[in-house]
C-alpha cells in the first residue's frame, strides 16, 4: 500500500474474506458477523440452533458480504471436528476465525456444582483451542507477512479482574483463554496467524438477560462502569473492523478491554441481587 491516504480509504474492507463466528446468531455473536457482513466478508456462523443461525443469515442478507449458516455443538471434539472439516470443505483457505460461543454459570461457593467446571471449562477453552488447532492450515493457508490470518478469541472482563458475580468457573475460563491467546499467538505468528482476545464488559445477550431485565441490577451494572452504560452493537463492530481489516495486521498476542474502562474498576455491582 502506497500512501497513507490509499490506506484508510480501505481499511475496514473485508471485501474477499472469508470468516467464521461460533455463536454468531445471537448476542455479541450476531455483533461480530454484523460487522463482517456489513464490510464485504463471507461470514459463516455455527452454533447449535440451526434456525437461529439461519434467521440470523436471513437478516443480514441485503448487506455487501454473505452469511451462511452451520449447526454445530462444540461441546464435543466430535461436534468441533465437524465443523472444521464442513468449512474445509466448502473452503481453500480461511482469514478470520472468532471464537465467540461460551456459557457461563453463577451460583453461591459452597454449591457450586462440578459439572458447572466441567461444561464451562469445555465449551469456552477447550472448543476454542481445538478449533483453532484444526483450522490452522486453512488460517495458514490464507495468511501473508503483509495481511496475517485473524484468530479472535472473546474472553471476559471477568477474566482479567475478580468482579464479585460468583462465576468461579466462567471466570477461570476466560483467564484461561486470555492466556491461550497469547500461547497461540507466539506458535501461530510464523504462519502468519495473529491470535487476539478481547475481553468485554458488559453488553446486552442472553447471557446477560437477567440483569439486563432487572432495572435494580442493571443500574447497579451501569454504576460500576466509569462510562456509564452498556456495551453497543457499534463498539464491537468498531473494534472487530479495527482488528480484522489491515489496520490490525501488526497487532497480535494482545487481550483487549471492551469495556467503558471496567477493567480497572473493582466490581459489576452484582453481589447484592446473586443468590
Ligand atoms: N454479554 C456480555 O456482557 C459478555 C461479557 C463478556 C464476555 N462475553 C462473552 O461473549 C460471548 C458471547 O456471549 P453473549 O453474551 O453474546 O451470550 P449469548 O447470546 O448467550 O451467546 C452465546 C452463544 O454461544 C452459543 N453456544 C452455546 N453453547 C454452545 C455449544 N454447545 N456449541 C456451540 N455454540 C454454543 C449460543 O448459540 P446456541 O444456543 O445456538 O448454541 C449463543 O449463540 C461468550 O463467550 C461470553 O462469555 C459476554
Amino acid at each position: 500500500m502506497s500512501t497513507i491516504s490509499e490506506y484508510t480509504a480501505s481499511i475496514f474492507s473485508l471485501e474477499g474474506k472469508t470468516a467464521l463466528v461460533t455463536g454468531g446468531a445471537t448476542g455479541i455473536g450476531y455483533m461480530i458477523a454484523h460487522a463482517l457482513v456489513s464490510a464485504g466478508a463471507k461470514v459463516y456462523i455455527a452454533s447449535r440452533k440451526f434456525a437461529a443461525c439461519q434467521q440470523a443469515a436471513d437478516n443480514l442478507a441485503d448487506l455487501p458480504g454473505s452469511c451462511i449458516p452451520f449447526g454445530a455443538d462444540l461441546s464435543s471434539e466430535t461436534g468441533v471436528v465437524s465443523l472444521a472439516e464442513f468449512i474445509a470443505a466448502n473452503e481453500p483457505a480461511l482469514h478470520i476465525l472468532v471464537n465467540n460461543s461460551g456459557r457461563s454459570w453463577g451460583a453461591a461457593f459452597a454449591q457450586f456444582p462440578w459439572q458447572a467446571w466441567e461444561d464451562i471449562m469445555t465449551l469456552n477453552v477447550t472448543a476454542p483451542f481445538t478449533l483453532i488447532r484444526e483450522l490452522t492450515s486453512l488460517l495458514a493457508a490464507s495468511g501473508t507477512a503483509n495481511d496475517p490470518s485473524r484468530v479472535i478469541n472473546i474472553g471476559s472482563i471477568m477474566g482479567m479482574e475478580p468482579h464479585g458475580f460468583p462465576a468461579y468457573s466462567y471466570s477461570a475460563s476466560k483467564a484461561a483463554i486470555h492466556h491461550i491467546t497469547r500461547f497461540l499467538s507466539n506458535e501461530l505468528a510464523a504462519k502468519h496467524i495473529t491470535v487476539n482476545a478481547i475481553a468485554p464488559g458488559p453488553f446486552p445477550s442472553g447471557m446477560t438477560e437477567f440483569f439486563i431485565q432487572d432495572e435494580k441490577l442493571t443500574s447497579a451494572v451501569t454504576q460500576g462502569v466509569p462510562l456509564g452504560r452498556l456495551g453497543r452493537p457499534e463498539d464491537f463492530a468498531g473494534l472487530i473492523l479495527c482488528l480484522c481489516g489491515i489496520s490490525g495486521a501488526y497487532i497480535s498476542g494482545a487481550i483487549i478491554p471492551l469495556d467503558g474502562g471496567m477493567n480497572s474498576a473493582r466490581t459489576l455491582g452484582l453481589e447484592q441481587g446473586i443468590e
